[in-house]
């Protein structure tokens, strides 16, 4: 997957430099071709003659040669570049990327590229988990870039803990994968639910859910990223959606979630249901704030809100494929199915709130799919960004 590709190899100055030579040698040997741009304090780890002998091209430091006052164009490096691979990437420049700071030749190729950006880590423990790195990582997320979890382990410290730049062959394992799923999806429109919903009791307070977005959010940009058209309705959370495939749309109640998704469907392939939806709204919306009267029970009366998988399930023409997401509590494996069967789906996601780590809020998820032949598939617990490849390659053999 890695013949002929182009990858510019940013290296800063992080003890873990040295793995940088595994992994020039190890895409050189799949046929890639490496660029190294390395800092000037990458240079106190590493030296350029070892990354240029193994990398067979010059090494890229500043924006002029001493030598001879030639121009490195960080501009050109940018679009030569089918990927960028930031590793091991210290605290300091990935502070400076995810703010826009380009003081050095590796942070403005960074800011030029247009190809897929993948950054490693490689620091302390405390420094890794300081809300600081951790906000500029979630940053970077945000703009689309992939971030290589490091290991834990021993560090340069000899403090043990999660910090360790992930090992060279896991990284080009990491890039050959992300290659290998690119264009699966090509031509596909997908209709994705994410969040939750709203619905409003008075001017100031409203009946809600914990659901971050964080699963749908994962689902839309891994659809994106393999080359679909993506429809993202979403309710209210505090994700951003960057990949410029996807178009976003924001509601805040179930009935405005299905009246977009209701519209958006028949120029769908697939839809995936990812949102966790109020079953009822308040039957009448107060113009003014309720006010506490009496020390009296209060009663609301709720109404059902309409089913939007359900809805899409009977809607669906031959070819179009509806995925549900089921959270259930108890009896899991049974209520899923039963879902499956009442909306029609193809498939449905199962996630349980009695597993540790799954459901709401968490970055990890632990899902089965039960599609409609009655095949479950259980998967161990994993980051959502992997379980959405889970759930797409499931799509994926439907769709084919
Ligand atoms: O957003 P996160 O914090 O990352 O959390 C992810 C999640 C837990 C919200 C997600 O993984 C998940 O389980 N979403 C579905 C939650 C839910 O509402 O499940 P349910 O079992 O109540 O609904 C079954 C299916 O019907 C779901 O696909 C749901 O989107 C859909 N539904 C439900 C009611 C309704 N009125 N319309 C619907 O489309």
């Amino acid at each position: 997957m890695l013949k002929d590709k182009k990858i510019i190899l940013g290296i800063t100055g992080s003890i873990a430099a040295y793995k940088a030579a595994y992994l020039i040698r190890g895409l050189i040997r799949k046929g890639a071709g490496v660029q190294v741009v390395i800092t000037p304090s990458g240079k106190e780890f590493i030296t350029p003659v070892t990354l240029s002998a193994l990398s067979r091209r010059p090494v890229i430091s500043e924006f002029f040669s001493n030598r001879d006052g030639s121009w490195n164009s960080h501009v050109d490096l940018g679009l030569w570049a089918d990927a960028m691979l930031i590793a091991p990437a210290t605290a300091s420049t990935i502070g400076k990327i995810a703010n826009g700071i380009a003081d050095t030749m590796l942070a403005t190729t960074y800011l030029s590229c247009k190809a897929p950006v993948f950054i490693a880590p490689a620091m302390d423990l405390d420094m890794f988990a300081h809300p600081a790195t951790q906000q500029n990582l979630e940053r970077l997320r945000s703009f689309g870039n992939y971030i290589i979890e490091p290991a834990e382990g021993q560090l340069a410290s000899h403090l043990e803990g999660k910090g360790r730049m992930e090992e060279p062959d896991r990284i080009i394992g990491i890039l050959e994968e992300f290659f290998a799923a690119q264009h699966t999806l090509q031509k596909k429109k997908i209709l994705i639910t994410a969040g939750p919903t709203y619905e409003k009791i008075d001017p100031v307070r409203f009946i809600g859910n914990y659901s971050s977005g964080k699963m749908g959010f994962a689902l839309a940009s891994a659809c994106a990223r393999r080359g679909a058209e993506v429809t993202l309705v979403t309710g209210t959370v505090s994700l951003s959606a960057a990949h410029p495939a996807i178009k976003r749309i924001d509601v805040e109640s179930a009935e405005e979630m299905y009246e977009a998704a209701v519209s958006a469907f028949p120029d769908v392939d697939a839809a995936i249901l990812c949102a966790a939806v109020a079953d009822y709204r308040p039957e009448a919306i107060s113009t003014e704030k309720i006010k506490r009267e009496s020390a009296k029970d209060m009663t609301l009366h709720l109404t059902p809100n309409k089913d939007i998988a359900a809805t899409l399930g009977a809607m669906k023409r031959k070819g179009q494929v509806v995925a549900g997401f089921a959270l259930e509590t108890n009896d899991e494996l049974a209520q899923a199915g039963e879902k499956l069967k009442r909306k029609n789906l193809d498939f449905i996601v199962l996630n349980s709130l009695r597993e540790p780590g799954a459901g709401f809020r968490v970055d990890t998820n632990r899902i089965s799919i039960i599609d409609n032949r009655g095949e479950v598939q259980h998967f161990p617990l994993k980051d959502k960004r992997d379980a959405a490849s889970d759930i797409i390659h499931k799509l994926e053999t439907l769709l084919t």
